[in-house]
């Protein structure tokens, strides 16, 4: 699939679904304590590094943007759909959101002290991975961090249904040391990594959730 070919039909899918997405994600962090953990910890480290602004990237309906916000994070968010966006805006009126692709991201080099892709490399094919982390990489400023989650595996599949729609999307589940090996080719140093078991509600579905911190070093 060609990077255009799976930008439009990612963006079609999440156009369609966003209203009903937003509706069905939108407490789900409360009953997942680690994803939370790993949310502070990123949090802290951001604060800590004096960042400015942290993008969110493939933020959706703005809900990761929102409760980094509430950690004292000055979050704003980008993606591809704009519904999403559109949401995104509704929901969390008081915060930032911008259309946009992580292929190719509308920011000046350095601009941020910190980036967030939550589950939004998920859609990405493996051989695009490495355009989206070196983006990253460019737009970090220097000593700024990235929180990645991405769905455990080793494949790809195929969706004609989601949240209660017809669609059409790819998903892919990534090795943990594929992931860690391209963070690196980027020229991101990995600070933690934390692998759970999938909970009950991912259980019929997905298997194990990663999540990477890892930062852009001053010299690279
Ligand atoms: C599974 S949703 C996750 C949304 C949000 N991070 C959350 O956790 O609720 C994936 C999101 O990534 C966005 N996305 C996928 N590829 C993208 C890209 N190349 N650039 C920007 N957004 C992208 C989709 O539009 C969608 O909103």
């Amino acid at each position: 699939m060609t990077e255009s070919t799976y930008l439009h039909a990612t963006q079609v899918a999440y156009d369609t679904v966003a209203a009903d997405y937003a509706e069905l994600l939108r407490d789900e962090l409360v009953s997942k304590p680690l994803d939370r953990a790993m949310l502070a910890a990123f949090a802290e480290v951001v604060q800590a590094s004096g960042a400015k602004e942290v993008a969110d990237l493939g933020c959706g309906p703005g809900r990761i943007t929102a409760h980094l916000q509430s950690l004292g994070v000055n979050a704003f968010g980008i993606d591809l759909s704009p519904e999403m966006v559109a949401v995104a805006r509704r929901d969390h009126p008081d915060l930032r959101f911008e259309e946009g692709s992580m292929t190719a991201l509308n920011l000046a080099d350095e601009a941020v002290g910190g980036a967030v892709a939550w589950y939004s490399t998920v859609h990405t094919p493996p051989e695009v991975l490495p355009t989206v982390f070196t983006e990253i990489h460019r737009v970090l400023a220097p000593g700024g961090h990235l929180l990645i989650a991405f769905k455990v595996g080793d494949e790809r599949r195929h969706a004609s249904q989601g949240y209660g729609h017809k669609l059409s999307l790819d998903i892919y589940w990534m090795p943990p040391e594929h992931i860690a090996e391209l963070l690196s080719n980027a020229g991101l140093v990995l600070d933690a990594q934390l692998i759970r078991e999938p909970d009950e509600s991912e259980k019929p579905r997905s298997g194990r959730q990663a999540f990477f911190l890892a930062h852009k070093p001053y010299e690279s």
